[in-house]
C-alpha cells in the first residue's frame, strides 16, 4: 500500500487512465487526475479532478500549479493519448501533428513541469504509457506508431538523465485493452470510399476494432502499474499484453523485416495483395 503519497495521473477520465487512477486510489494512493473535460471537482472516488489539456502549456502549469497546493507529485502516471487512423499518404500533416502533440509532446510539457519538482524533492517516479505500437508498426497508424516511437526514445534518455537525482522513469506497453473510446480514434479526413487504400484500410480498421473489443481487462492493467509503482525500484519497462501481441513483438525484432512483413500484412489487410 502508498498510503499518504500522491500521484498525478494524466489522461484519468476514460480508458487505461482511469482504470489506473481508480486502482492507484484503492492501493492508497492520493490521486490528482488531470483531463480536458474535469472541471475541478472530487469524486465520490476520492480522486481529484482537475482541467488538464496536454498540448496546451498554459494549462499544463495550471494544472501543475493546482496541483502543487494539494501535493507534490511522489509519481507522475501519463496517460493522455489518441490517434488518428488514415494513411500515410493521405493522413494531413495538420493530423500527424496532433496526434504529436497531444502523446508525446504532451508528455514532454508534463514532464518540464515535474521534473524539478522531482529534482527538488530528492526523487521520484514517472510512467509513460507507450504501446506496442512503440515497438513496431502497424498499417494505418503511422502517426499513432510515430508518436509513440517517439515516447520510447525519448524514456531512455530521460531515464539515463533522471537516475542520479533519484528519478525512476518506466514505460508501460499495452498491447490492446477493451478500455478505449472511439471518440479518441477519428479516422482521417481523407479516408473516404474514393481513397486507393480504401479496401486495406477497411480490412485493418475493422481488424484493428475488433481486437480492442475482444481486448485484455483494463481493470487488471490497472492493478498491475499501481502494484509496480508501490514497489521501491520499477522497472524501466513493463509491456502488458497478450500472447499473440508478446509473439508479434518477437517476430518483428527476432524475425527480420520480410517476415515481420508477410505477417502483418496477412493479419490486418487479407483482401490486398
Ligand atoms: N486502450 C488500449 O488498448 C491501449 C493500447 C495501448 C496503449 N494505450 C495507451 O493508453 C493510454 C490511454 O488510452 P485508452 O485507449 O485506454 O484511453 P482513451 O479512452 O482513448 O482515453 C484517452 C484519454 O486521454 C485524455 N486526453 C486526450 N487528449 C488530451 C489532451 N489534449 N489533454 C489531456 N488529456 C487528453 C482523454 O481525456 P479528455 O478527453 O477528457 O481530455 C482521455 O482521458 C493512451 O496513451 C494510449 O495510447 C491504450
Amino acid at each position: 500500500m502508498s498510503e499518504g503519497k500522491t500521484v498525478w495521473v494524466t489522461g484519468g477520465s476514460s480508458g487505461l487512465g482511469l482504470h489506473t487512477a481508480r486502482a492507484l486510489r484503492e492501493d492508497g494512493w492520493r490521486v490528482i487526475a488531470g483531463a480536458r473535460s474535469f472541471d475541478g471537482s472530487e469524486g465520490e472516488d476520492g480522486i481529484l479532478r482537475l482541467p488538464l489539456d496536454v498540448t496546451d502549456d498554459e494549462s499544463v502549469r495550471a494544472f501543475c500549479r493546482r496541483a502543487m497546493e494539494i501535493a507534490p507529485p511522489d509519481a507522475l502516471v501519463q496517460c493522455a493519448g489518441m490517434l488518428v487512423l488514415g494513411s500515410c499518404e493521405e493522413t494531413e500533416t495538420e493530423e500527424f501533428r496532433r496526434v504529436m502533440d497531444t502523446n508525446y509532446l504532451g508528455m514532454v510539457r508534463m514532464n518540464r513541469e515535474v521534473l524539478p519538482i522531482m529534482r527538488k524533492q530528492g526523487g521520484g517516479k514517472i510512467v509513460m504509457f507507450s504501446s506496442i505500437n512503440g515497438l513496431l508498426g502497424i498499417p494505418f497508424q503511422s502517426a499513432y506508431t510515430a508518436s509513440k516511437h517517439a515516447i520510447e526514445g525519448y524514456a531512455e534518455c530521460l531515464a539515463l538523465e533522471g537516475k542520479p537525482f533519484g528519478i525512476q522513469v518506466m514505460l508501460v506497453e499495452p498491447g490492446d485493452h477493451r478500455s478505449g473510446s472511439d471518440k479518441y480514434r477519428p479516422h482521417a479526413a481523407a479516408m473516404t470510399a474514393e481513397s486507393p487504400y480504401a479496401d486495406a484500410y477497411k480490412s485493418a480498421t475493422e481488424r484493428i476494432r475488433r481486437d480492442e473489443t475482444n481486448g485484455s481487462d483494463p481493470d487488471v492493467l490497472g492493478r498491475k502499474v499501481a502494484r509496480i509503482l508501490d514497489r521501491k525500484r520499477i522497472p524501466f519497462r513493463k509491456r502488458i499484453a497478450s500472447p499473440d501481441q508478446h509473439l508479434a513483438v518477437y517476430i518483428h525484432r527476432f524475425l527480420g523485416a520480410r517476415i515481420n512483413g508477410v505477417v502483418l500484412r496477412k493479419y490486418y489487410i487479407r483482401k490486398n495483395k
